[in-house]
């Protein structure tokens, strides 16, 4: 405990000597969503740290989200607590092989969901998350073919819900593919009043039992406005803390993984801790940086994602020319 508010304070002071404001994922521990100035999900977060005046942004999430802050605001310090947290959708989507499968496609729009890495963005022409995924494929010409990576369970999702065709890139959340679709069905039989909410990350044998399916954002606000009172929540167990604070007279349960392992963890956002968090304000290390030669291809499909988000018009290539 002492060790905690310990920590806690030197957060505190650090934040104020760096002029820096942090900003959490909805999947990292309580203690440190709560210190956090801003608590979103990966579109929020983009949102929050682009229109942020402050210097210095410490991103109490995965690798990928810092990249994309520091892509939208090259200016700022970047901070995330541990470089090492990284996600499994960006392991499952090396960029060589990206490359290859969009050369394959020329003259089609490819689509990478955030989850991906700065290399594989270079060479993207829109960005989405799960929270804005079907207003980005609107956007995009009817004519035009759309690759959709690195995701596809997400992008399976996408393509029942909007009827559109894409072609998808084999990768998946490590976490979120371990839900189980008969332990699922199992719980809702036992608590048949409750509603089921799920992520798009997890398989379409889960999401079929799902009432609402959605982004941590559209998962909390479903919990905040339902008049239900009991909740199976299909992905990442650190959004209970904040389902708790919004439903203190709800019950939630977290729909099981297949066998008994505490694998409806996400092991990368669980990488970050106050201790960590300090030290990168105390050193402003370690640094999030995206290789110069990459930084303004990779950063014109987030600035798409924007202008979508914003309304605005896009141009889309014609062609995929590398
Ligand atoms: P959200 O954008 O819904 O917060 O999801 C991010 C994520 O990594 C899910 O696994
Ligand atoms: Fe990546 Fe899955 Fe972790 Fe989200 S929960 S950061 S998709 S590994």
């Amino acid at each position: 405990m002492k060790l905690i508010s310990t920590a806690i304070d030197r957060i505190h002071a650090l934040k104020k000597q760096r002029s820096a404001v942090i900003l959490a994922h909805y999947y990292e521990e309580g203690q440190v969503q709560d210190i956090a100035d801003f608590i979103g999900d990966s579109l929020a977060l983009a949102q929050f740290g682009q229109k942020s005046k402050a210097p210095v942004l410490l991103m109490a999430g995965v690798l990928f989200m810092g990249e994309s802050a520091k892509l939208l605001s090259p200016e700022k310090t970047v901070l995330v607590p541990d470089l090492k947290a990284g996600c499994s959708l960006v392991d499952h989507s090396p960029y060589d092989k990206y490359l290859e499968w969009r050369r394959k496609h020329p003259e089609a729009i490819c689509v990478s969901y955030v989850n991906s890495s700065a290399a594989v963005k270079s060479i993207t022409d829109i960005t989405c998350t799960s929270s804005n995924a079907e207003q980005i494929l609107d956007a995009i010409p009817k004519n035009r073919p759309i690759l959709f990576g690195p995701d596809r369970n997400l992008g399976a999702y996408l393509m029942k819900k909007t009827g559109r065709e894409m072609t998808l890139w084999p990768g998946a959340c490590e976490v979120h593919v371990l839900f189980s679709a008969r332990k699922l069905f199992e719980l809702k039989i036992e608590h048949p009043e409750a509603l089921v909410l799920a992520h798009p990350e997890c398989l379409e044998e889960v999401l079929q039992y799902a009432d609402v399916i959605g982004s941590t954002s559209k998962i909390l606000s479903e919990v905040q406005s339902s008049k239900k009172s009991k909740f199976i929540v299909a992905t990442e167990d650190g959004i209970f803390h904040q389902m708790k604070k919004l439903r203190p007279d709800a019950d939630f349960f977290q729909a099981p993984a297949e066998g008994s392992c505490a694998c409806n963890q996400c092991p990368y956002m669980k990488l970050n801790s106050l201790e960590k968090i300090a030290n990168a304000l105390e050193n402003l290390s370690p640094e999030v940086l995206v290789d110069p030669t990459l930084s303004e291809k990779a950063q014109l499909p987030l600035q798409r994602m924007m202008d979508v988000m914003a309304k605005k018009d896009i141009s889309w290539p014609k062609r995929f020319w590398q």
